[in-house]
């Protein structure tokens, strides 16, 4: 099989036109089931996704070594088409507690070395620092990726939440396939001057948190229990009140969605691939039947009218709570 195509960039691979964000298979959503987690890379392979988003962080290593293994049971020809995007730089301790960011470039070729190792993989195709380093210039970051280019070992350089001056310093240093970023129907805040900046300088949106990680999926309900290492528990836009009033903008999306005989799910994820070709929405489908309904996004039309009815539904800025604890947030560079 095979889905739409997007172009990350304009130096940047062909990639399917919806992600398979792995993060929830290893970690910050609660238990996942490892044998499904695998079928559902499998699946995603089958039904023409390309684009494997991971992190060496989540679960310390544990999910590029369900990557790996998923690659390595895959059919060759399967394999062959999957393009690995990776995140380093995040610090951890043995607790699980996040402790900083490092992109020094020793650092850089060392969070490299483990990553190719436990992928399975002769190089990575695009590889981007989590979260900017306060104490290393964004050049020195990305110039080590770049001498990781040069000798074969990753094919392009991404960059993730970072802001518009970042975005233009990396680009002046190396050619800079996408930002990963959050985005979606209750996550804006890139339309203002992260957008367009990347406009101008060619580089794509890898998007995640289009479902605001469950949130606005249609499938999350307040009395849903949360684990306490579940990033919900702690996530502002989950908390009482919050939660209540995001809930009920879900409940007026889900009219839009009956009327077009589709899901909640599908409509977030189709109007975020309506807002251009230079954006891939990176899903967190943990299962084959979540990767089924996310697959279906790709074939929902959404005209003028339903993009207007969208909007009027869920405006801009109508989510309440930030979309991070403070702490977390005081790491995005993208939000300065
Ligand atoms: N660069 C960064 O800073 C950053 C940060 C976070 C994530 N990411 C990447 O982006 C990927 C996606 O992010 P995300 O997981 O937060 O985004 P998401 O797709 O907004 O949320 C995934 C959550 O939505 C739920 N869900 C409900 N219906 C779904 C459906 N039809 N398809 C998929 N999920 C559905 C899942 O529920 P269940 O509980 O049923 O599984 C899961 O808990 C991650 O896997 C990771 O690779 C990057």
């Amino acid at each position: 099989m095979t889905l739409d195509t997007r172009i990350l960039g304009t130096t940047g691979p062909r990639v399917s036109a919806l992600g398979l964000g792995c993060m929830g298979m290893s970690a910050l959503y609660g238990d996942a089931d490892r044998t499904e987690s695998i079928a559902t890379v499998h699946a995603a392979l089958e039904a023409g996704v390309t684009l494997l988003d991971t992190g060496d962080f989540y679960g310390m290593g544990h999910n590029e070594l369900l990557i790996g293994e998923a690659l390595r049971t895959a059919p060759a020809a399967r394999r062959e088409q999957a393009l690995t995007s990776v995140k380093f730089g995040a610090l951890r301790g043995p607790d699980g507690a996040w402790s900083g960011y490092d992109g020094r470039p020793a650092a850089v070729r060392n969070f490299a070395a483990y990553s190719l190792q436990r992928l399975g993989v002769d190089h990575i195709d695009v590889y981007r620092i989590a979260r900017l380093d306060p104490d290393v210039p964004i050049e020195e970051t990305v110039g080590a990726i770049a001498e990781l280019v040069e000798k074969g070992y990753v094919r392009h350089i991404g960059l993730s939440e970072v802001g518009a001056e970042t975005i233009r310093r990396a680009a002046a240093t190396a050619p800079i396939a996408d930002l990963q970023i959050e985005y979606g129907l209750i996550t804006r805040g890139i339309e203002r001057e992260i957008l367009p900046t990347l406009r101008e300088l060619g580089i794509s949106v890898t998007a995640y948190g289009v479902l605001s990680r469950g949130l606005i999926s249609g499938h999350f309900s307040a009395d849903r229990q949360l684990a306490a290492n579940d990033f919900r528990a702690h996530s502002p836009r989950f908390q009482g009140d919050n939660l209540r009033h995001n809930l009920t903008l879900v409940e007026s999306l889900r009219k839009i969605a009956e009327q077009k005989g589709v899901s909640v799910a599908q409509i977030a994820i189709a109007w975020v691939l309506a807002q251009g070709e230079d954006i891939v929405p990176l899903i967190g489908a943990r299962t084959r039947e979540r990767l089924t309904e996310s697959l279906g996004a790709l074939d929902v039309v959404l005209d003028a009218d339903d993009l207007a009815a969208i909007e009027a539904a869920v405006p801009a800025d109508a989510a309440a709570g930030e979309r991070y604890a403070p702490a977390a947030m005081a790491h995005l560079d993208s939000e300065r």
